[in-house]
């Protein structure tokens, strides 16, 4: 039976915290005691990687023309030829540990064709089902017990092939009236996809990031996305914290940090939190 937990981190728009929450979401699970995966089909900045320290070196290997099979071969036509050639060590050589306790699929310059690639597909089930078949059969296997993907900041045939594997949603809102209507666009998107494809996806996590809460403002939209999504809503919010944006330039995430300042702390409290709640939306079953 499979028992892997799947959620994609989506919002279409840059810079709300996408990659910093997959990251920070992954270590907490794995403090909670989970195996978790980490993919990274955001693009070939390769953040995810960056975020765990561990892209230079894949990076090496990318311009060594070391780095095959990668993430854009897995949605290759000749996939399962590949996988089937390679044996057992094909998924396998994809996945790299990270320090911090998560394993990553990191991203590959190959993602950047892959949009334009799915769109030659003329049936839009194969189109946007490629990554669910990928996760089926050769992730699923390996038997972690949460997998979460990182999309691009857009809606694309990528994204569309995250939210269609997962079917459950992790959108990182800043707090302010134009990201209130970023979270709307999201719902409205979300529902059309599923009104399209006949598949249900869902919003599982709403994490508002960044707040600054020495405003009143920040207190009055974090009040309104309760109200707005008493379902998805995170149980506590994650504040705005300069040793975030310094640790990822290092290479970890708060959950590294040997003297984390007082907002790094009340970070990570919002992240354990969060990945708890999530396990529950998922479906899963708590082990604490
Ligand atoms: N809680 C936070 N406090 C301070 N800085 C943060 C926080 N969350 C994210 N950041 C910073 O904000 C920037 C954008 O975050 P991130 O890269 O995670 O966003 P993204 O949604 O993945 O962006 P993109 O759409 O470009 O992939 C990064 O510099 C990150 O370090
Ligand atoms: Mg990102």
């Amino acid at each position: 039976m499979n028992n892997t937990l799947r959620a994609a981190a989506f919002l279409d728009k840059g810079g709300t915290g996408k990659t910093t929450t997959v990251a920070h979401l992954g270590v907490a699970l794995e403090e909670l005691g989970y195996r978790v995966l980490l993919v990274d089909l955001a693009g070939k900045q390769g953040d995810l990687a960056k975020h765990f320290g561990v892209w230079r070196d894949y990076q090496q290997q990318i311009n060594a023309d070391e780095a095959w099979p990668n993430i854009s071969t897995v949605f290759d036509d000749a996939w399962g030829t590949i996988a089937d050639k390679l044996g057992t060590t094909a998924v396998e050589d994809l996945v790299i540990p990270t320090a911090e306790g998560p394993d990553l699929i990191p991203a590959h310059p190959g993602l950047d064709t892959l949009d334009a690639e799915l769109g030659n597909i003329d049936d839009a089930r194969e189109r946007y089902s490629r990554f669910e078949q990928f996760l089926d059969e050769y992730v699923d296997p390996l038997e972690y017990e949460v997998v979460l993907v990182d999309l691009p900041g857009m809606t694309n045939n990528v994204s569309y092939n995250g939210l269609w594997a997962t079917r459950h949603v992790i959108t990182p809102v800043e707090m302010g009236p134009f990201e209130a209507e970023q979270a709307d666009a999201l719902r409205r998107d979300l529902a059309k996809i599923a009104e399209n494809f006949a598949v249900g996806i869902d919003l599982a996590l709403v994490l508002p990031n960044k707040v600054d809460t020495r405003t009143t403002l920040a207190e009055e939209y974090l009040e309104a996305f309760r109200t707005e999504y008493p379902e998805g809503i995170a149980p506590n919010y994650i504040p705005y914290s300069q040793d975030i944006r310094n640790a990822a330039q290092n290479g970890m995430t708060a959950f590294a940090l040997e003297e984390p300042s007082t907002t790094a702390k009340r970070a990570r409290e919002g992240y354990l939190d969060a990945a708890e709640t999530l396990i529950t939306r998922l479906g899963g079953d708590n082990h604490v």
